[in-house]
């Protein structure tokens, strides 16, 4: 018996498995998995778990280029290779492997791991006796101010943004709240004075955001880091995003409303110059 591992119709030991360091699972949790149980050689429940398999992928806009069959018989095969008969089988579908983009192009075929492992032992006195569980509030996935590379719900509303034509998506909460956007953070201009959201746990603390911060300070503008709403936002003089990549970028137009006047503002100009001459000063 020997735990074993396909990969992309590789078979090997998990010593000798290897992928990409740009495989998007890797970089971005930009993926779907399935686990089986396999009792006495024979997996329970297959169909259900290649059925939730497609739907998962469908989900998340995954195309698989393998049929259930197909994912059934690499399982079989790989079961057969391994003599494990308690098994456990752990199918994951990244997205594929490409130089890290959150968006992603519908080329990239998608890459295919499949492990065949021993059933973790659960001891009968668990069973028996009964186990003790603790309360947990609700928060998944609530954790935006940590930098995570769990980074789903962001890649799919960049790639929402993408196919409508768009450079970001902004998230808005159900209250109306505007947190922040897929890949920045998002500031706005309204009534003389410079929205952002508090740094909590709904939005990433953007090293861009807090040097933009200092700089508007700096031009002796009133700052108000406090949550501002989707429809203060399109009321705004002005809007832009932040993050080490765009910089500071003006927007002009939100799903099919005009931002102020249509034009990048004159303050996240007078910030981006300020911040261009940051550039080199090796903070
Ligand atoms: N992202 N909010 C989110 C969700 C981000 O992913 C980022 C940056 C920011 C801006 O943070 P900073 O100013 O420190 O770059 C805000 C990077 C650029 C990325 O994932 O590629």
């Amino acid at each position: 018996m020997r735990e074993l591992v396909y990969l992309n119709g590789w078979v090997g030991s998990f010593d000798d498995a290897f992928i990409s360091v740009n495989d998007r699972g890797f970089n971005f949790g930009d993926g779907v998995y399935e686990v089986v149980r396999v009792y006495g050689g024979i997996p329970f429940a297959m169909g259900d778990h290649l059925e939730r398999l497609e739907f998962s992928a469908t989900a998340i806009k995954m195309e698989m280029p393998w049929s259930k069959e197909q994912l059934e018989m690499f399982t079989m095969d790989l079961l057969d290779k391994s003599k494990i008969k308690e098994a456990m089988v752990y199918l994951q579908v990244s997205r594929g492997t490409a130089h890290r983009n959150h968006t992603f192009s519908p080329d990239i075929k998608p890459n295919l791991l499949i492990t065949v492992r021993h059933v973790p032992e659960i001891s009968p006195s668990m069973y028996r006796e009964g186990v003790k569980i603790i309360s947990q509030p609700e928060f998944r996935w609530q954790m935006c101010h940590v930098k995570s590379i769990s980074l789903l719900a962001s890649v799919l509303a960049k790639q929402r943004a993408a196919d409508a034509g768009a450079a970001e998506a902004v998230f808005v909460m159900d209250d109306g709240t505007v947190t922040e956007c897929s890949a920045s953070n998002i500031f706005i201009y309204k009534d003389d004075a410079l929205f952002t959201h508090p740094a909590d746990n709904r939005i990433l603390k953007g090293v861009t955001r807090k040097y933009v911060l200092e700089i508007a300070r700096g031009l002796g503008i009133a700052i108000k880091v406090e949550p501002f709403s989707f429809s203060d936002m399109l009321g705004a003089a002005e809007v832009f995003f932040t993050s080490t990549i765009v910089e500071i970028m003006p927007v002009v137009k939100a799903d099919h409303h005009i931002i102020g006047n249509g034009k990048p503002g004159q303050l996240a100009g007078r910030i981006h110059d300020a911040f261009t001459s940051l550039r080199h000063t090796g903070i």
